[in-house]
């Protein structure tokens, strides 16, 4: 099918053109940053908060599933009011020009960030966090994930026009170059992760491949009729980034999840993606204590 990714030169949009493509799909990647050259991707660069530019590329495209990934990506990463404002809008104009140019599918990237943790008083209702427990979002970047959400939402109530709308909330996104040692989004090697846990706690020590993540996002677009109008599914690793379990981690370094965390013995994440199993039968394959180059066990 023909599937058009936003954000396609990103950390998670180069694995996902990447991914459609190799499944066979005629893929169209926009961004404002130039992407990598690959067989079988088209690259175009525009500015999708342009009407104009974004026209021009659904109408060229014409696409059939649509992976919505463009966006500021980081908390912080820019004043709060250019996160919040640049990435609400690109939703709801990237989703209704997919509604108007008649795609099947369109998924956008939410983050687990809109759950809130990282505060000094946090305290989950129960772990592990899956896609029932609410949000409460308290920077500007969650909050922009969760009118994502509510986004999608909205488009569902007002009629999609036969265009099932989703969202994933991808994990700590690793690219294929990070389990070789380049540094993460924030900076840090994985190997700095696992050896200061305070720098993945303030994560939940949740993480995800980005190849893994991209697997999820294909089947999105690719079986609109198993994915419900509006729903969220996790794309999180079955195992946390740490060498410690959580039931002592998380305890440590966010006190409000003291008695709830018991139960994370060795190898048990904070989260759980069970929608995505039981709508698309989809599983993370690559875990760190595999990937990672150079952990020694
Ligand atoms: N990286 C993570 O750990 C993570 C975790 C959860 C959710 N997400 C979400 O997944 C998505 C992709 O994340 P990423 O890590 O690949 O981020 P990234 O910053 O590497 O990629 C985002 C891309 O969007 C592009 N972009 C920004 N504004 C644009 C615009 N107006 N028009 C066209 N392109 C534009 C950027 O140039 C960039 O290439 C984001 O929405 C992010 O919030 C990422």
């Amino acid at each position: 099918m023909r599937v058009l990714v936003t954000g396609g030169s990103g950390r998670l949009g180069r694995s996902v053109v990447e991914t459609l493509a190799a499944r066979g799909h005629s893929v169209t990647s926009v961004d404002v940053a130039p992407g990598p050259e690959a067989a079988g991707i088209e690259q175009r660069v525009a500015d999708l908060l342009d009407n104009d530019a974004r026209e021009a590329v659904f109408a060229e495209a014409r696409p059939e599933g649509v992976v919505h990934l463009a966006g500021i990506a980081v908390p912080f990463g820019r004043p709060d009011t250019e996160i919040l404002d640049i990435n609400t809008r690109l939703v709801w104009a990237v989703l209704s020009s997919a509604i108007a140019h008649k795609a099947r599918s369109a998924v956008a990237a939410s983050s687990p960030t809109v759950f809130g943790y990282n505060t000094e008083g946090w305290a989950p209702r129960y772990l592990p966090l899956d896609e029932e427990h609410p949000v409460a979002p308290w920077h500007s970047y969650g909050l922009s994930k969760a009118i994502i959400e509510e986004t999608v939402r909205t488009l569902v109530r007002g009629g999609s026009g036969g265009c099932v709308l989703s969202c994933v909330r991808p994990g700590y996104v690793i690219a294929p170059e990070e389990w070789a040692g380049a540094p993460t989004q924030l900076g840090h090697t994985l190997l700095e992760r696992l050896a200061q846990p305070e720098l993945a706690a303030g994560s939940l020590f949740n993480y995800i491949d980005a190849r893994d993540a991209a697997e999820l996002f294909a089947l999105v677009v690719e079986r609109p009729d198993q994915v419900g109008n509006g729903q969220i599914l996790h794309a999180i690793a079955e195992d946390p980034l740490a060498t410690e379990p959580l039931a002592e981690l998380l305890p440590r370094f966010h006190p409000g999840t003291a008695g709830l965390a018991g139960g994370l013995t060795q190898g048990r994440a904070a989260f759980s993606s069970g929608a995505a199993e039981r709508a698309l039968g989809w599983r993370p394959t690559r875990q760190w204590r595999t990937e990672l180059h150079g952990w020694d066990a």
